[in-house]
């Protein structure tokens, strides 16, 4: 058996949810077009469909929220997250942002030019979305074994270092805007990157001369794995990690609807002053003036609190161990996951679990519907319909290596019987995979299109 650690923290706010049955659960996918995006939050039992802007706060947060001051400008508010931001991530300037991807949209828009590659071990897909809206072509140079789903390597998201140096030759420099590193590697099932191969990354962006942005929106959860796992740092605190992590870097992006524990917000930071000039002149057009960036000043204090919360090391032994204890427990039944369990979130490897579907007839899609259906269950698709597209040159379909479904998991959310309750409609769905059919594709969209993808059974 598994070990599940005990929650530190106890409920005093709840929220019902509850199990439709399942007749009314096929009706409601058939209507949805089998996109789980379209499924109305009231008729989902379980959602782990993200941990982004899901987890429960805190009622320090909550009270800090109370504490918002909703001045346009110069809020203490602003001031108060600017105290947590030069303690915890150290760079010279920030500014925030309504969400991650608000932050990567600027970034990209003052940075990158058509037709020039932004390197990263993986992007992930808003990131994607953000580069190649500017012409740009994201890279992704993680190391070889990220995608061997059953290989267990401690920092699974590693950039692959000599493939990073090759290519920044073989490209140019002058082709390369800027590097990124993400923290943890969403799109490759949640894994860390260690301190060492930050880096590496970093020595040789040096080298180069291009500017080197963490998207650091897991990197509490990165930082305590680099604790547990890399020789040196067993007796830093995640504080002391964090800021070895932040100064190697010269800016970063962050959806603070990860691991600032709030419902909404995100940062954009970095060193470069004159970049900060930019950054704030598209700010304003954007997202807001630069000392509130699209956030009300209450969201601020949710995030200077939650910036300190997700440090406390009883919090982070909780969250990994309740990740750990899913990934552990569907492992024992014979459900293939990427190994280890990530950080954040479980990653079941469709292809291997359902090979009697043909990875162009969305495998990993094929199972997020069944897992709706069987227990009311949402998660995501992350795989041949979020990562695919279709070549505009040859018209013909691109597949990713990996087809998976992600189980992430809200943080402070769900207990341990939510979590064994995932393991016994996993239990039903593998005892007939055969069951389970393929789907094509009948709608999509240009950009990100497993967000308003439609679907039909094969
Ligand atoms: C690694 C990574 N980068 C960027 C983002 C984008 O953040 P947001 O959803 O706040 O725009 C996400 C969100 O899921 C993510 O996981």
């Amino acid at each position: 058996m598994p070990k599940y650690v005990p929650e530190p923290f106890r409920i005093k706010v709840i929220e019902p949810i509850q199990l439709i049955p399942r007749q009314e659960r096929i009706k409601v996918v058939q209507e949805a077009k089998f996109n789980v995006f379209n499924i109305r939050s009231e008729n989902i039992y379980i959602d782990l469909m993200t941990d982004s802007g899901t987890s429960a706060m805190s009622n320090a947060q909550w009270a800090a929220m109370m504490l918002g001051d909703e001045a346009y400008a110069g809020a203490r508010s602003y001031f108060r997250l600017k105290e947590v931001m030069d303690d915890v991530f150290g760079f010279k300037y920030f500014v925030p942002t309504h969400q991650g991807r608000a932050a990567e949209n600027i970034l990209s828009k003052i940075m990158i030019k058509p037709g020039q590659f932004i390197p990263s071990n993986m992007h992930f897909d808003t990131t994607e979305g953000n580069i190649r809206a500017q012409g740009g072509i994201p890279v992704n140079l993680v190391i070889a074994e990220a995608y061997i789903p059953s290989k267990s390597v401690d920092f699974k998201g590693n950039m692959n270092i000599d493939k990073l140096r090759n290519f920044i030759t073989e490209k140019g420099v002058e082709n390369i805007p800027l590097g990124l590193l993400t923290i943890t590697n969403n799109a490759g099932g949640g894994q860390p990157v260690s301190l060492e191969n930050i880096k590496q990354v970093s020595d040789t962006y040096k080298e180069f001369g291009i500017p080197f942005f963490l998207d650091a929106c897991r990197f509490a959860e990165n930082a305590y794995f680099i604790k547990l796992r890399e020789p040196g740092y067993e007796n830093m605190s995640i504080l002391e990690i964090s800021r070895k992590i932040f100064a190697l870097s010269d800016g970063a992006t962050m959806s603070a609807k990860k691991d600032g524990i709030v419902n909404i917000g995100g940062f954009l930071a970095m060193n470069d002053e004159s970049l900060f000039k930019k950054v704030k002149n598209e700010l304003i057009i954007r997202e807001g003036f630069p000392t509130y960036g699209g956030l009300a000043g209450r969201d601020l204090d949710a995030m200077a609190v939650g910036f300190r919360e997700v440090l406390e090391e009883s919090y982070l032994e909780y969250r990994i161990g309740q990740t750990n204890y899913l990934g552990e427990s569907l492992r024992e039944i014979g459900i293939p996951i990427i190994e280890p369990p990530g950080a954040h979130a479980i990653y079941i490897d469709a292809k291997s679990l359902l090979p009697h579907i043909p990875q162009n007839e969305f495998p990993a899609q094929s199972l997020t519907i069944a897992l709706y259906i069987e227990g009311g269950i949402r998660g995501v698709e992350i795989g041949t319909s979020a990562f695919g597209y279709v070549d505009t040159e040859t018209g013909k379909e691109v597949m990713p290596e990996l087809d998976l479904v992600r189980l992430a998991i809200p943080r402070r959310v769900y207990t341990q019987s939510h979590i064994d309750y995932i393991v016994e409609v996993f239990k039903k769905v593998k005892e007939n995979p055969q069951a389970l059919s393929g789907y094509r594709m009948t709608y999509q969209a240009p950009l990100m299109r497993h967000f308003t993808a439609e679907f039909e059974p094969v």
